[in-house]
């Protein structure tokens, strides 16, 4: 069986070996999947010893997606644009493919799970860390009528907005500067979720909102998403579609096939209920 694996510091609870096992079954594909711990020091080091060994594959999560993003030799578009990276596909030429199926995983969700086309909408997104500068291509590429950035600090959604003039126009501000405009969807990407905290956000942001997607995944509502359902908002989702859309992207470039997802999605909601 060809070897894939998940690699993160802490790892543990990663659903990965779950999703690409249930993958792997569903499309007749002979893999094995395993999640492997690596020190904080010593990324390169477990990744070498991975491919040595014979893997063909790795899933990169926390901490490491930046500095996967220097190991990969070659890049795709949307992992160069992310500057971070989440799939390596070792090829046989020694060459390290480095991909990024975050963005890729979020516009899927929410076109394809949720039913909501991206296309002419105006989109708000919370955060300008790591997890939104990853899914702005993708984002910019559906061709929304409109993508503002939120931050705290405002001078890091100014950033993103130059990094990515060529691929459209970004919008930006602080979160309280938005008071009394309407967004078709708002997509939460800041850390805050992690400490059961909230951004600061305009009263009434929420009302006829679309969807209100968090990027967390957790087993109960987020505040986010509570303030969002009790705002008005008209769908609200967790962040379980991504992650099982962004190990779809993963496969098919291992594998050449898109594993069908609804049923994980639904099996992943009901272990954490
Ligand atoms: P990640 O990879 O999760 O995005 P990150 O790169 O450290 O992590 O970025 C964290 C994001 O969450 C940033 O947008 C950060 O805002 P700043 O750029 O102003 O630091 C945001 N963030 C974290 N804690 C927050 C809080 N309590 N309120 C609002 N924003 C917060």
């Amino acid at each position: 069986a060809d070897r894939y694996a998940v690699v993160g510091n802490p790892i543990q609870h990663s659903k990965s070996p779950f999703i690409h096992t249930q993958f792997a079954r569903q499309t007749g594909q002979i893999i094995c999947y395993e999640a492997i711990l690596a020190p904080l020091d010593t990324f390169r080091a477990t990744v070498d010893a991975f491919r040595q060994s014979g893997g063909k594959g790795m899933n990169i999560t926390v901490p490491f997606k930046l500095e996967a993003y220097t190991l990969a030799t070659n890049l795709t578009e949307r992992a160069a644009s992310a500057q971070a990276v989440n799939t390596f596909r070792f090829e046989k030429d020694g060459a390290i493919l480095g991909d990024n199926t975050d963005g890729a995983g979020l516009v899927r969700d929410i076109e394809t799970n949720l039913g909501v086309p991206l296309q002419n909408k105006r989109l708000l997104l919370l955060g300008a860390g790591g997890a939104a500068h990853g899914v702005i291509l993708p984002l910019l590429q559906k061709q929304p009528a409109q993508l503002t950035i939120a931050n705290r600090t405002v001078g890091k959604a100014q950033q993103l907005a130059r990094q990515f003039a060529d691929y459209g126009r970004i919008d930006t501000g602080h979160f309280l500067d938005f008071a009394g405009e309407h967004f078709d969807i708002l997509i939460h990407a800041t850390s805050a979720g992690l400490q059961n905290e909230l951004p600061p956000l305009p009263a009434g942001i929420f009302t006829d909102v679309l969807l209100a997607y968090d990027m967390l995944y957790r087993p109960q509502l987020t505040p986010f998403l509570q303030s969002a359902q009790n705002g008005g908002a008209r769908q609200v989702a967790d962040g379980t579609g991504m992650l099982v859309e962004q190990a779809a992207e993963s496969f098919l470039l291992w594998r050449g096939i898109r594993p069908e997802t609804p049923a994980i999605i639904q099996q992943i909601r009901q272990m954490q209920s």
